[in-house]
């Protein structure tokens, strides 16, 4: 079952494709005659990319990377690795990350220094959902979709314990009465 008693929607469907289009048009006004280069954080990132892509009038290219934090928690430790690297190198390149939210910041910090030393053209973050109260890292951001509170949200790409990516909505999770 998607939605149930712990279900509550953040985001609705149509509010995300909704910014997706806005999104879209502004990159695509900003990216014209220019190479577009996606780049994509796994997993999360992967449904926003999708939209995203549909929605764009530019041509644009796409790759991915999947990093990891090390340890239980990326707060504590503020140190990613890289699970998969990208496929084609950025030298000279226009690129455009695209993730499905911005945290603590660490991941992104970690991801645009090792990009920068690739020698883009320009490295630019797009992200759907920004929680800019836990930031620990400043990070410029040039395109968000949504600002939101500290909770915990799912959906939409984004996992609870790695499920329910698939819904079309963001929602927040919810406790029971009893701890359900
Ligand atoms: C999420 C998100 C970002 C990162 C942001 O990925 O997609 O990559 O956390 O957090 P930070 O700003 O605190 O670094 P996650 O590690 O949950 O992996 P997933 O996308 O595979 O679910």
């Amino acid at each position: 079952m998607l939605v149930d008693h712990h279900t509550e929607i953040l985001i609705t469907a149509e509010q995300i494709r909704q910014r997706t289009r806005e999104l879209a048009q502004e990159i695509s006004g900003e990216y014209e005659g220019k190479d577009l280069h996606l780049i994509c954080v796994l997993k999360g990132g992967v449904v926003f990319l999708v939209d995203l892509m549909r929605e764009l009038t530019v041509p644009h290219s796409v790759d991915f990377m999947a990093t990891s934090s090390y340890g239980s928690s990326t707060e504590s430790s503020g140190v990613v690795r890289i699970l998969k690297d990208l496929d084609e190198p950025i030298a000279g390149r226009n690129v455009l990350i695209v993730e499905d939210i911005i945290d603590t910041g660490h991941t992104l910090d970690y991801l645009t220094r090792i990009l920068r030393e690739r020698n883009p053209s320009s490295l630019r973050i797009c992200t759907l959902l920004d929680k800019r109260e836990r930031r620990e890292v400043d990070i410029p951001v040039d395109y968000v979709g949504f600002d939101i509170a500290n909770k915990f949200v799912y959906g939409y790409g984004l996992d609870l314990d790695q499920l329910y990516r698939n819904l079309p909505f963001v929602a927040v999770f919810k406790p029971g009465p009893y701890g359900t």
